[in-house]
């Protein structure tokens, strides 16, 4: 008899229970007898087991859990401490490092991630730094009742003298050349001692500097006025192109400037060509800049205005015949010649009446100011008055006043511009290619009036004279090509050359010649280790405004190290009583100042070089820009006649200045 089974759990899967401290499954079934009869059957199972296993699973699972909670925070903590913390503690001990006047010694942060922080603060830490150094400048300076002119003073002083008047400079030359490189566009700074001057000028009074424009991608830079904000990394006042045809740079640069001024004034003979249409040229480019200066100055009153050099004697007067209420100045930077000599040219008169339109005008001695009023005198309707030195045209003033120009030397900006005091004069020579015990250098432009050939016979005799010296004295001639479309320039060029290669014919041996030809532009930084490696320095200009070599020369020898040799005919003569003055054209003077040089008692040298350079760094380019600025900001003007283009004066405007 076969039982009927029915489960009594309604769902059939049964049910678990705890009796006492076991755990059990309990399925319950009901049963039939064929005689109708009902029966139970229980059937109990240990079901702690499951308890047991899904404990472990449970154990299990939150140990894995845990686990990678951890590793990921492990890791999290990693990845912050590498690319953050890590960054972070060395930008902090940079800062550090910055504020306690050693920034040096711990590099700037790289990261991408601080990249564009650190660059800004890159630029927090240089204000500091500068504003550090001017400070210690300043305790120095009171310390020893010294004046020295920096750049921060010459700012503060500018924007006193200016009380917020416009002030516009003119030159010929720019100071940013926008030009394409493979493709990209890049920016060039002229080595120029005039930019050094005039920038610190024109940033304390955001001024505007109006010049040539002479890169090819100048034209991309500029906006729809022609002005662009400069300098490019930190704007701080407005650059004007002017922009001039091939013919009118033909003829006014090249021609008028270059081949007429440019020899008239110095007097090496070289003979100046004057050509009409030149002439026209150099009227019509002075028309176009004084144009952009007009405009530039249209809507101001009393501007300050600094025209620069031979290449603009035509402008003060434009200027001023529209404008009498502005400021006028020119700085002559070339020499100016005796009556005579400048007679020759056949329109002295437009020239000197150009200049007198100037309130001011400058040049670098005396010398040259009196040759300019023996000329005026000579040339043009005047009174002078010789004890204030002034002329009287017209009833117009003007002062003419001598600015010796000078070069940017501070204290500060030896140990910034250097990279490392100790410059090895053997490897230096083995790098142009010769051994030699002593050197000499010689850095200019190719000039005819520099007297480079002269300077090489005077090497040439020295060796003759003092054959000791051959094989082991080298000269090394640092030589920037320059207005190159110039016949006489070409030809100077090749001059040179030839001169330098006969000579090392004379005396060559294997591993040593005495004149060793640079003929490449070379950066301040590469000159700057020629002059810090030689025993003298060659400036034997035949007749120079300044030369600024001479003055750099000296200001690269903080070692007191170093002779220099000077022309007399050098405008620095004037001023470098302690350099060996000598007479380029004088063959034996310059072989017998080498010889000088070379034997000179180092106690000699040193007190030579202290003179010098105390002289140079009293007397630096910041006092000559200051004085200009000043003795034009004193200037008393005449009232402007009825009629005058000035525009309408404000309500309210304090001039002390001309009071
Ligand atoms: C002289 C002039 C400057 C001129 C410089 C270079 O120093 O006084 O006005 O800029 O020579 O000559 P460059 O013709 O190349 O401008």
């Amino acid at each position: 008899m076969t039982p009927k089974i029915d489960p009594l759990s309604p769902d059939g899967n049964g049910i678990f229970l705890t009796l006492g401290t076991r755990f059990y499954h309990a399925q319950m079934l009901s049963m039939h007898r064929a005689d109708g009869k009902a029966m139970g059957l229980a059937v109990f199972h240990d079901a702690s087991f499951i308890r047991d296993q899904s404990s472990v699973i449970w154990r299990q699972t939150l140990i894995h859990v845990s686990l990678e909670v951890l590793l990921i925070v492990l890791i999290t903590f990693l990845i912050i401490r590498w690319s953050l913390m890590s960054p972070i503690s060395k930008a902090a001990q940079w800062l550090k490092a910055s504020r306690s006047g050693k920034p040096g010694e711990v590099a700037a942060p790289r990261s991408e991630l601080l990249g564009p922080l650190a660059k800004e603060m890159e630029g927090v830490v240089k204000s500091l730094q500068e504003a550090r150094a001017a400070a210690e400048r300043e305790a120095h300076l009171r310390e020893t009742a010294e004046s020295l002119w920096t750049s921060d003073r010459l700012s503060v002083h500018v924007r006193k003298q200016l009380q917020q008047r416009r002030l516009v400079v003119v030159s010929n030359r720019e100071p940013y050349i926008h030009t394409r490189q493979n493709g990209n566009l890049e920016i060039v700074i002229p080595a120029s001692g005039l930019v050094t001057a005039l920038e610190p000028i024109l940033r304390s009074c955001d001024g505007t500097w109006i010049a040539e424009a002479s890169g090819d991608a100048d034209r991309e830079a500029v906006d729809e006025h022609d002005r662009l904000r400069v300098p490019p990394a930190e704007p701080q006042y407005t650059l004007r192109r002017v922009w001039l045809s091939h013919e009118e740079e033909n003829g006014y640069y090249f021609g008028f400037a270059n081949e007429g001024l440019w020899p008239l004034c110095h007097i090496a003979h070289t003979r100046p060509i004057f050509r009409s249409e030149n002439w026209e040229y150099y009227q019509q480019v002075n028309r176009k800049f004084a144009d952009a200066v007009l405009e530039e100055i249209a809507d101001t009153q009393k501007p300050f205005i600094l025209v620069q050099d031979y290449h603009f004697a035509l402008l003060p007067r434009m200027i001023k015949n529209e404008r009498p209420d502005a400021r006028v100045a020119i700085f002559w930077h070339i020499p100016w010649p005796n009556a005579e000599a400048f007679g020759i040219c056949p329109w002295e008169r437009e020239l000197v009446d150009g200049l007198l339109g100037a309130d001011l005008v400058g040049f670098h001695i005396q010398n040259h100011c009196n040759n300019f009023l023996e000329t005026v005198d000579h040339a043009v309707e005047c009174r002078i008055e010789w004890e204030g030195f002034t002329v009287n045209r017209g009833g117009n003033l003007t002062r003419v006043r001598p600015f010796p120009i000078s070069i940017d030397f501070t204290d500060d900006r030896d140990a910034e511009s250097r990279e490392s005091p100790y410059v090895d004069r053997a490897a230096l020579l083995a790098g142009v290619g010769v051994q030699a015990k002593f050197m000499g250098v010689g850095v200019d432009r190719v000039d005819y009036t520099k007297g480079i050939l002269e300077r090489f016979r005077g090497i040439e005799r020295f060796l003759e004279k003092y054959p000791y010296y051959q094989g082991k004295f080298a000269f090394v001639q640092i030589g920037a090509p320059s207005r190159m479309q110039i016949k006489r320039y070409l030809e100077l060029y090749a001059d040179i050359e030839a001169e330098a290669n006969r000579i090392c014919r004379r005396f060559v041996t294997n591993q040593w010649k005495p004149i060793v030809l640079l003929k490449r532009h070379h950066s301040h930084q590469e000159i700057e280790r020629f002059y810090r490696a030689s025993d003298l320095c060659l400036v034997t200009s035949l007749h120079d405004g300044m030369n600024l070599v001479a003055k750099e020369y000296v200001a690269a020898r903080d070692d007191d190290r170093g002779v220099l040799i000077l022309s007399r005919f050098a405008g620095a003569s004037r001023e470098l009583h302690d350099a060996l003055i000598v007479n380029p054209y004088d063959t034996e003077v310059i072989a017998d100042a080498i010889h000088t040089a070379l034997e000179m008692p180092a106690a000699e040298i040193e007190r030579r070089m202290q003179a010098l350079r105390r002289t140079v760094r009293e007397h630096n380019i910041y006092r000559w820009a200051a004085n200009l600025i000043s003795e034009l900001a004193e200037i008393r003007l005449a009232p402007p006649p009825a009629g005058s283009k000035a525009p309408p004066s404000a309500p309210v405007e304090i001039d002390a200045a001309s009071l």
